[in-house]
């Protein structure tokens, strides 16, 4: 197996780390175009290799695409982070022309690949591969819904006392303030998290979730990099290991959820053919209106996509 990383920054390396020390594949290529970057944070990542014990060889490039020839598994994480007072949407131009060059060098190199995108504003960046690429859309999809789930689990945990292991949950929509947490999928231990937590407190929780990412860029001045870095890995782990995992995935909805042609956080199984299946979920009417209300504010930024001249290869 053989994974490659585009983008050596924060959430690129920390991926890289977390594919090379689970394992995942005999070689992880991290690339980024800054001048010895890559190379310098494969070289930090191998000296862990005796301390972590793996040996998963992490290789660095200098946008040298010919180095992440045959990778099984992409994750783009190339681009500008958000940065104190920015939206993920503000950052869709710049993004944009990153996604699309660095696609178009991916998929020569690896036509037979499966892309994961993280770079954003996430739905949008996912569309701009899936049209840049013209791959089937179960070999490209984006993360966000594992990052976006785990805060959630995570702020839970805090308030229950529990473990965070315990938690499940299942969040959908898209990767910004509309995102759809749904309390009515959300178990501890088995148990209902409603029959351990007050309305109010859940209902908090929620809201601190959907504004996770930006808690993070207010306190660090720049955005959230080991959950979402792991997070990538984890979907990386789920295709090279045929895991079947069932992961809140930014997906191609073609007719799911009463929604066409947009990209969205949805559950998913994640194998080695990439998504295998959407998962529909008998949603109730009020949680339904929400995930269409996501869907509209994605599709706006779509549209702003589609009228930039990043749509084709
Ligand atoms: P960073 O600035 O630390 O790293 C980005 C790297 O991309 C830099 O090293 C830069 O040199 C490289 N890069 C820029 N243009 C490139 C190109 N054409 N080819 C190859 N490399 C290129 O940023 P960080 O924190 O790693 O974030 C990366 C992206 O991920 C951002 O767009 C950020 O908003 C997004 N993000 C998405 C999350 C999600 O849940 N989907 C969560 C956190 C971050
Ligand atoms: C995050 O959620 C900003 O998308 C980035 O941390």
């Amino acid at each position: 197996m053989k994974v490659t990383v585009v983008g050596a920054g924060n959430v690129g390396a920390t991926c890289a780390d977390a594919v090379a020390r689970w394992e995942l594949a005999n070689e992880v290529v991290l690339l980024d175009i800054k001048e010895g970057f890559a190379e310098g944070k494969a070289l930090d990542i191998w000296q862990t290799s005796p301390i972590n014990l793996f040996d998963t060889r992490p290789v660095g490039s200098t946008n040298d695409y010919s180095r992440t020839a045959n990778s099984d598994v992409v994750v783009i994480t190339s681009g500008l982070p958000r940065k104190p007072g920015m939206s993920r949407d503000d950052l869709i131009a710049t993004n944009a022309n990153i996604v699309k060059s660095v696609t178009e060098q991916v998929i020569k190199a690896s036509p037979g690949a499966i892309l994961i995108v993280v770079s954003n504003p996430l739905d949008v960046m996912t569309y701009c591969a899936y049209l840049t690429s013209q791959f089937p859309s179960q070999r490209v999809f984006g993360m966000a819904g594992i990052l976006d789930t785990a805060r959630y689990r995570a702020f839970l945990a805090e308030a229950l006392n529990v473990s965070p292991k315990d938690i499940q949950a299942v969040l959908m929509g898209g990767h910004g303030d509309t995102m759809v947490p749904l309390p009515r999928y959300t178990t501890v231990g088995g148990i209902p998290v409603t029959e351990l937590i007050g309305t109010d407190e859940l209902n908090a929780i929620v809201e601190r979730t959907k504004k996770g990412g930006g808690e993070i860029v207010n306190l660090l001045g720049t955005s959230a990099w080991y959950a979402p870095g792991t997070a990538a890995a984890q979907m990386v782990a789920a295709i090279v290991r045929d895991q079947k995992r069932v992961f809140p995935v930014c997906t191609w909805l073609q007719g799911e959820y009463g929604l066409k042609d947009v990209y969205l956080g949805a559950p998913v199984i994640l194998g080695k053919g990439g998504v295998e299946r959407v998962i529909e979920l008998r949603l109730t009417g009020d949680e339904m209106t929400l995930v269409h209300d996501s869907a509209k504010a994605v599709r706006e930024v779509m549209d702003v996509l589609d009228r930039m001249s990043v749509t084709t290869a």
